[in-house]
């Protein structure tokens, strides 16, 4: 099939790759004329497990290609896919301007039936404001063309966003027509083997979906963080009670990982927005409202432990970061609990050493030069002349250092564990001190 993906994110360019991949015919468009060229010379913008091998082979075979050229897209494709993004406006609503733009772009250059899909997260009536945006477009050029517009919402995670995009574990199609459906299911079928992962709904329950996924996720972050936090005061383990709980089949183990508070570019925008789409139809989001709450005072935690241990007294001290990602296996520092941690450090008069293994350039571009600032080129070298340890992202570098040879590097033999990766006897037995989240001491 000839598919076209309009914007060249996450979502786009792996989108796009899987779909060459299964042997598509692809197009993928944006506006960023820079991106598009670094694309055509085969550089991936972003960090992503097997993307960049799939993008080349599928260049290489000509079943995907790059342009900025809005009216080459619209003509290449039966199927539209529109999958650009829709950050937060002041007021934490989701900016729908870039796929509106889209809408129009597809309006003004349409000239065959076509299908267009969204991708993009966005707020429950989207998909009709897609449709007229379309619709007025192709009435002032006079014309009357066939088209549909579907609500599509990707689930895919960073880090692992090929292998979701290969392997799903569902597809929601948000449609009016049975004709959509039947074409997305064609699309979608080499990714739909061995059993049905397909869910059909109407468009807004599909855009619905979506952030109640997301929120339901951010939820279960936010609770566990609050149960680390009561954990610690009372003197129990919150790692044992994570065990505890999650070997529940109804808790389940995933995503009941406390730590310093979730980033990324997903839930902490997509929790607000949902929040402000309760608002407007006149609900109060009381459970949304907290877990972004739980999430802010969380970003904080780490340095809370650090001032504690230092007695406030953070001035002319200097802290070795481990990780800058909002998690590991990405570059991306979007909404990064690191980012939380290095301004507290900085404002309470601390120097920092930092080290991640992929988001360097991407440090470099956020903070650029500064005294208080040293990029480190490695783990080792990030705790030389440092005082104390903060493991900010769980990369699994990270995991098993040798505290022996940590203890006489730092001045001050301490290790504060943000994501709870270490065991605390282990570290202690070396002479290191130890905080983890909700490890029944600290605070
Ligand atoms: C998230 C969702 O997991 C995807 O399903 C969704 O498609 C995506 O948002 C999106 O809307 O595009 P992502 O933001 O890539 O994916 O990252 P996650 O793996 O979900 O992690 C989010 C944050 O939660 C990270 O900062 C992570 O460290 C934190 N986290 C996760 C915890 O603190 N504890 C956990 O147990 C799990």
């Amino acid at each position: 099939m000839r598919v076209t993906l309009f914007g060249t994110g996450y979502v786009g360019l792996v989108t796009g790759a899987c779909l060459a991949e299964v042997g598509n015919q692809v197009c993928c468009v944006d506006i960023d004329a820079a991106k598009i060229a670094r694309l055509n010379r085969g550089e991936i913008p972003i960090h992503e497990p097997g993307l960049e091998d799939m993008v080349r082979a599928n260049r290489a075979a000509g079943r995907l290609n790059f342009t900025t050229d809005g009216r080459v897209g619209v003509a290449h494709g039966e199927i539209l896919m529109i999958a650009v993004g829709t950050p937060p406006d002041e007021d934490g609503s989701a900016d729908l301007s870039h796929v509106l733009a889209v809408a129009r772009t597809i309006g003004r250059h349409l000239t065959d039936p076509a299908l267009v899909v969204n991708k993009s997260t966005v707020p429950v009536g989207t998909t009709a404001l897609v449709r007229e945006t379309i619709a007025a477009e192709l009435a002032a050029r006079d014309v009357t063309i066939d088209f549909d517009v579907v609500s599509n919402p990707e689930f895919l995670k960073e880090g692992d966003a090929v292998k979701d995009c290969m392997r799903p574990d569902r597809i929601v199609i948000g449609a009016d027509s049975a004709g959509a459906v039947e074409l997305l299911k064609r699309l979608y079928a080499p990714f739909n083997r061995n059993h049905e992962r397909i869910v059909t709904m109407d468009p807004r329950s599909a855009e619905l979906t979506k952030y109640a996924a997301n929120a339901m996720l951010a939820t279960k972050i936010s609770f566990m963080n609050e149960m680390a936090n009561i954990a610690e005061r009372v003197g129990a383990d919150i790692e044992m009670v994570r065990r505890g709980i999650g070997s529940d089949p109804r808790i389940g183990h995933h995503f009941i990982y406390p730590g310093v508070g979730y980033g990324g570019s997903c839930f902490p925008k997509d929790v607000q927005a949902l929040g402000r789409t309760a608002r407007e139809h006149g609900y109060e989001p009381r459970i949304l409202d907290a877990v972004e709450a739980v999430n802010r005072r969380q970003k904080d935690k780490l340095f809370e432990l650090i001032a504690h241990h230092f007695g406030g007294r953070l001035s002319g001290r200097t802290i070795a970061v481990w990780g800058l990602a909002f998690k590991p296996n990405t570059d991306d520092m979007r909404e990064a609990p690191s980012r939380a941690l290095l301004q507290r450090l900085w404002e309470a008069g601390a120097k920092v050493r930092v080290y991640d293994p992929e988001a360097m350039d991407e440090a470099r571009r956020i903070f650029g030069a500064r005294a208080d600032l040293a990029l480190c080129d490695s783990a080792q070298a990030a705790v030389d002349g440092a005082d104390a340890l903060a493991v900010v992202t769980e990369w699994k570098a990270f995991w098993s250092p040798d505290f022996v040879a940590l203890r006489e590097r730092l001045r001050e033999p301490v290790i504060f564990d943000g994501r709870n990766i270490y065991d605390p006897a282990q570290v202690e037995a070396a002479g290191l001190a130890y905080y983890g989240i909700g490890r029944g001491r600290s605070l």
